[in-house]
């Protein structure tokens, strides 16, 4: 086994992230004990919390340590005591101008129902079987980066928000999409809305047009209004699915609806620069400081981090199996509790997770195969 070195950037944010992110660095730290890795941790302000150190929410010491890291790790960011600073100040447009700067054009977030978890689904047990969808959504265009505009009159307020694709930024996410697709069951969804916007009839064009490349993919496109119904439906259709900005940031959040909790959803950025390795949930204020928030999305965040950006197979399904050994033991936080099972905060979650990694290392040690 080769060690590994990497230097990673944490970037705790606001409300929950702070809490979240102290469990996932903790099992980081035990996989590269366990394993013989030197992982350097280094954290900087970024969000809310940034705006009130720095008046920034992405500042300038953290964009660079971001661009000259092995990989971030990002918990959360927003809340209500920035609510009212305009578009383009709040602690959500760090996040973007991060996505930006360090052109993380692929977002992917895959949605995977545990079977330890499947009674946690709003879906009965026959839709909810063999749901294993990887969302792959556009991440540095869309309505989310054209021009953002409030005029007023006499007659009152007007706002504009302008939705730009160009060719190629359609082209680069959908050729990952496509090789994610031929490297899984072969089925691509691609969701737009072509019967009504132009940006998803160059979209639908683009990805169509791709195709012919990729003769093993079976392509269907669905409207965004249909592909949420379908999903409710009858999920297990889905394999791919790549979508744009704006209808992958709602559709994803529904697909982590479908798993049970929205706390249990990892995801990465990647791109030109860095990946970013984030849950997909908000920083929930009103779960701040009361250590109750689920650190599971962020866990498998960190373990996605090492299979992705470290080619760390291994050591990532350790992390994955021993969070699944918590929940066949009946561990579980706030938002996926159970009757019957043991309800625990999110500090104590990662404790036993600790203890449960540590039990598996002895077995390791006592069969000959330590490191
Ligand atoms: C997400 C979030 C962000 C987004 C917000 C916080 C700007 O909802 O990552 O899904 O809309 O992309
Ligand atoms: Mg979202």
């Amino acid at each position: 086994m080769t060690s590994q070195n990497r230097n990673i950037v944490l970037l705790p944010g606001d409300g929950i992230g702070p809490e979240i992110m102290r469990v996932a660095v903790r099992v980081l730290k035990d996989c590269a004990s366990e394993f013989g890795h030197h992982f350097e941790f280094a954290e900087f302000p970024f969000g809310g919390c940034a705006i009130d150190a720095t008046g920034m929410p992405l500042p300038a010491e953290t964009l660079a340590a971001c661009r000259a890291a092995d990989a971030i790790l990002l918990g959360a960011v927003g809340g209500s005591k920035w609510d009212a600073l305009p578009i383009g100040k709040r602690p959500e447009s760090g996040l973007l101008a991060l996505r930006k700067k360090l052109d993380l054009y692929i977002n992917l977030r895959p949605i995977d129902l545990r079977p330890s978890l499947r009674s946690l689904s709003p879906l009965n047990a026959d839709r909810s079987r063999d749901v294993h969808i990887d969302f792959v959504r556009e991440l540095a265009g869309d309505i989310y980066f054209g021009e953002h505009r409030v005029e007023s009159d006499a007659s009152g307020e007007r706002a504009t928000d302008e939705a730009v694709y160009t060719t190629g930024e359609i082209e680069r996410v959908a050729k990952y999409a496509f090789a994610r697709a031929e490297a899984r069951t072969g089925r691509l969804a691609s969701i737009d809305k072509a019967n009504v916007l132009s940006t998803s009839q160059l979209w639908r064009r683009t990805v169509t047009r791709l195709a012919a490349d990729h003769p093993g993919v079976k392509l269907e496109h669905l409207y965004v209004d249909n592909a949420a119904m379908q999903l409710v439906l009858a999920p297990a259709q889905f394999d791919v699915i790549l979508t744009s900005n704006l209808f992958g940031d709602i559709l994803s959040d529904l697909g982590a609806a479908l798993a049970g909790s929205i706390g249990l959803i990892p995801s990465m950025s990647c791109g030109l620069g860095p990946s970013v390795y984030e849950p997909i949930h908000g920083s929930a204020p009103s779960l701040a400081g009361k250590d109750v928030a689920c650190p599971v999305g962020t866990i498998l965040s960190a373990s996605m981090m090492l299979r992705e950006s470290f080619g760390l197979k291994q050591e990532a399904g350790w992390i994955e199996s021993a969070v699944d050994r918590l929940f066949l033991q009946g561990i579980r936080t706030t938002d996926i509790a159970e009757p019957g099972m043991t309800t625990v905060g999110c500090s104590e979650f990662g404790e036993r997770l600790h203890v449960g990694m540590l039990g598996a290392l002895d077995r390791h040690e006592r069969s000959g195969r330590g490191v």
